[in-house]
């Protein structure tokens, strides 16, 4: 049996069996929890060692010397064995928490893209927007439309260019009376003949016409129709009215002007043109309501009169973000729908 701890602190027997008991303890732990119990009861104040060290004080003179000596010598090795064991066991829970925290960059990630509006479609909203401001309402009509609505309710005559198989696409065939229609403007022959006057409506959708895809044309594209019809409606009530979409749609420094010209349900007529990149650039048509379309559909024109217009959606899109390949609008590739965000 040794000596209890401390008591002689030249017991050489004694002080081996610490430092053994120490090393043995120290080597077998595994995490630094271990370690911090393990340094309390083998080198802390009240471990065996301390103890000894403490009792020193009590020797004769002549002894303290080579009790220092050998106390001091364990005290170290113990010391030294505990740092490195700290330092191993700190790099090894360094090692565990980065393997803990890796990530596997080699797994699928979800890659579905978030959807976007198409710019056509915003600008649409938009142009809504602006006139239901102005108290309009937003009328609709069949893109598959009776020839008499896309046509002739127009004053559009049978020998008419526009009718010819070129320009238009029948369904099924020439003599179906069907047709995709060629411009939003049947929708005011079908609400001059279902509203009740006066009429103060607007028509965005689509038309269709029979170009090839390019840079400026497409077979399928989008026109906004507008028509008013109360008492004493004229040029006038069109240009203010023009001028303020035009403002709305492009800013208040955009510069319109109305240049004659001829369309076939209206009268007087004009191309709708604006200041863009310093030359004048067709955004339109417009015009007086031609009265032969009017009575057409039974209203007394000495009564009633109104103004029509018609704008490309694509163009409107053109000049206004600077799209430069109407072919970048059809090919529904949603990068070119998400680089706009959201257009107000
Ligand atoms: N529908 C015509 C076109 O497609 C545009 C147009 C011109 C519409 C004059 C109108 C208008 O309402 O009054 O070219």
């Amino acid at each position: 049996m040794s000596t209890p701890a401390g008591n002689d602190p030249l017991n050489l027997a004694d002080l081996a069996e610490f430092r053994a008991k120490a090393e043995l303890a120290i080597k077998s732990t595994k995490s630094l929890e271990d370690l911090k119990a393990v340094r309390i009861n083998h080198a802390g104040d009240k471990s065996p060692i301390a103890l000894a060290n403490r009792a020193i004080a009590k020797l004769p003179a002549a002894d303290k010397a080579k009790a220092g000596a050998l106390i001091g010598e364990v005290r170290e090795f113990i010391n030294q064995l505990l740092n490195e064991q700290l330092q191993r066991l700190t790099v090894a829970r360094n090692m565990e928490i980065i393997e803990s925290e890796r990530v596997d960059i080699s797994l699928a990630v979800d890659q579905t893209r978030p959807g976007a509006i198409h710019p056509l479609t915003t600008v649409m909203n938009r142009i809504s927007d602006i006139f239901i401001a102005m108290g309009y309402e937003v009328a609709d009509g069949p893109e598959a439309e009776a020839e008499w609505f896309n046509f002739d309710a127009l004053n559009i005559p049978a020998n008419h260019p526009a009718r010819s198989m070129q320009d238009t696409f029948y369904v099924n065939d020439k003599n179906s009376g069907v047709v995709l229609r060629t411009q939003t403007s049947p929708v005011q022959i079908r609400t001059l003949l279902n509203r009740e006057l006066p009429i103060y409506i607007i028509s965005p959708g689509k038309v269709f016409r029979s170009d090839e895809l390019d840079q400026t044309h497409t077979p399928v594209f989008h026109q906004v129709e507008g028509l008013v019809v109360d008492k004493g409606i004229g040029m006038p009530h069109l240009k203010g009215t023009i001028n303020h979409f035009a403002k709305t749609m492009f800013g208040e420094d955009v510069k319109t002007r109305l240049r004659p010209s001829y369309f076939p349900f209206t009268e007087p007529s004009a191309e709708i043109d604006i200041f863009f990149n310093g030359k004048w650039i067709e955004w339109g048509g417009c015009g007086v309501v031609n009265p032969k379309v009017l009575q057409g559909v039974g209203i007394d024109t000495d009564v009633y009169s109104g103004f029509a217009f018609g704008m490309g959606i694509e163009r409107t899109l053109m000049f206004r973000n600077g799209v430069t390949d109407m072919r970048d609008m059809v090919e529904g590739d949603i990068r070119f729908s998400q680089m706009f965000g959201v257009i107000s």
